[in-house]
């Protein structure tokens, strides 16, 4: 097997761009290559109508406005802009975020800059399968919070928040909510309304789109959403992103999260078939397992599974043919065990024997059953080496 090409089970990080979306992307780098914001000329005027289509595209998707949608890098940028800039449009209204210990670093890092900067920040306890509660928001709003931040869908685990609860009381006590929908857009159905949301932040990638390329969605009614831009320059996107956008990746994404929410019912059924194939199998096969997340609302590709007495980086070794994360494939580079598994109460041992596996659109039943076949040989190596090599053996 070693000469084929490793199963691809990381669609979490991030997913291989749909061909059909490379194909509608390909003329706008070398037909249509006007600057959108210059439309003097047909190229520009192309290339706008292009943008155009696409923020229509994305709207439609989340039950927006286009004039409502903004482009930006992806969703780390997205995050940045709405909590660094909504928090900082609000500053004289009040100086309290509220968000929650599972999140993303992407929120979490601007939030503990924020702190630094002396806002004041409740970060929320999750419930054992990653979940925030409307209840425990509630609790945690005073008359001084301007901001709540709750995902959508964890990246991870996969649990689903109840973001239609949380953005209704939001609304009803006069703050703004924002979630961080980078996996949950074309999985779950969204409506910015339906939940209440006043800011949503998207990434391509996710949804079979390309890298660096994302959106925000910033309220224009009910309330407007004021934010403080995080890039000044030539007045882009309403003023709330400067910078030549980038027209080939933005139709991209149009096309691409058409395509996703267009299938969304089907793919997600087949996915979490699939899913739970690869699950009975790895648990037919490899005793001491526990499975991390809500065990039925979570995201249909993921699978979340601890791995008694092996480490998870060693297991990701043993098993090279098959490409999965141990933790959160966007801090791979950061040693400590997943923030997110601690949240939900795994000790750094049980933590660091988690694997991630994420399935998506591409994958078939036969890598599904070759994955779990390689699992269950890699565990059983390990746990053998482990006894061999226990002190508490002899
Ligand atoms: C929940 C979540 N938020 C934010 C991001 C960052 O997205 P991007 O890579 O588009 O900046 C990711 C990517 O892993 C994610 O899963």
């Amino acid at each position: 097997m070693s000469a084929r090409r490793p199963i691809y089970l990381d669609n979490h990080a991030t997913t291989r761009t749909d061909p059909r979306v490379v194909e509608a992307m390909l003329p706008y780098f070398t037909e249509v290559y006007g600057n959108a914001a210059s439309i003097s000329h047909r190229f520009g005027r192309e290339a706008a109508e292009a943008v155009d289509h696409a923020r229509e595209q994305i709207a439609l998707a989340i039950g927006a406005d286009a004039r409502e949608i903004v482009f930006t890098s992806g969703a780390t940028e997205s995050n940045n802009l709405a909590i660094k800039g909504a928090a900082q449009a609000a500053a004289k209204r009040g100086n309290h975020i509220v968000t929650a210990s599972t999140e993303h670093r992407a929120v979490l890092d601007p939030v503990r800059r924020m702190a630094r900067e002396g806002w004041e920040i409740t970060v929320l306890d999750s419930d054992e399968h990653g979940r925030i509660s409307a209840e425990a928001v509630a609790g945690a709003l005073t008359d001084r919070t301007v901001l709540v931040s709750i995902m959508a869908a964890n990246n991870e685990v996969g649990t689903l928040n109840p973001i239609t609860e949380i953005g209704r009381l939001c609304h009803d006590r006069g703050v703004l909510f924002h979630t961080d929908a980078a996996q949950a857009v074309g999985k779950i159905p969204i409506d910015v309304h339906r939940d209440g949301v006043d800011l949503l932040s998207l990434s391509a990638h996710k949804f079979y789109g390309p890298k660096g390329i994302g959106a925000l969605y910033v309220r224009r009614r009910d309330p407007q959403v004021r934010l403080q831009p995080m890039l000044d320059g030539g007045g882009h996107e309403r003023g709330f992103r400067s910078g030549t956008l980038a027209v080939p990746l933005i139709v991209a994404m149009g096309t691409a999260v058409e395509l996703a929410v267009g299938a969304m019912d089907e793919e997600s059924s087949r996915i979490r078939a699939l899913r739970d194939r690869l699950h009975a199998a790895i648990a037919a096969q490899v005793p001491g397992i526990r499975l991390n997340g809500h065990p039925t609302d979570r995201l249909a590709g993921n699978l979340n599974l601890s791995f008694s007495d092996v480490d998870g980086e060693a297991l990701m070794m043993a098993m090279r043919d098959v490409a999965v994360s141990s933790g959160s494939a966007c801090s791979a580079a950061d040693p400590e065990p997943s923030h997110v598994l601690r949240a939900i109460g795994l000790d750094d041992d049980l933590a660091r024997s988690s694997l991630r596996f994420g399935l998506g659109r591409f994958t078939t039943e036969e890598e599904v059953d070759l994955a779990a076949e390689a699992v269950a040989t890699a565990v059983d190596r390990l746990r053998g080496q482990a006894v061999a090599w226990s002190p508490l053996s002899g």
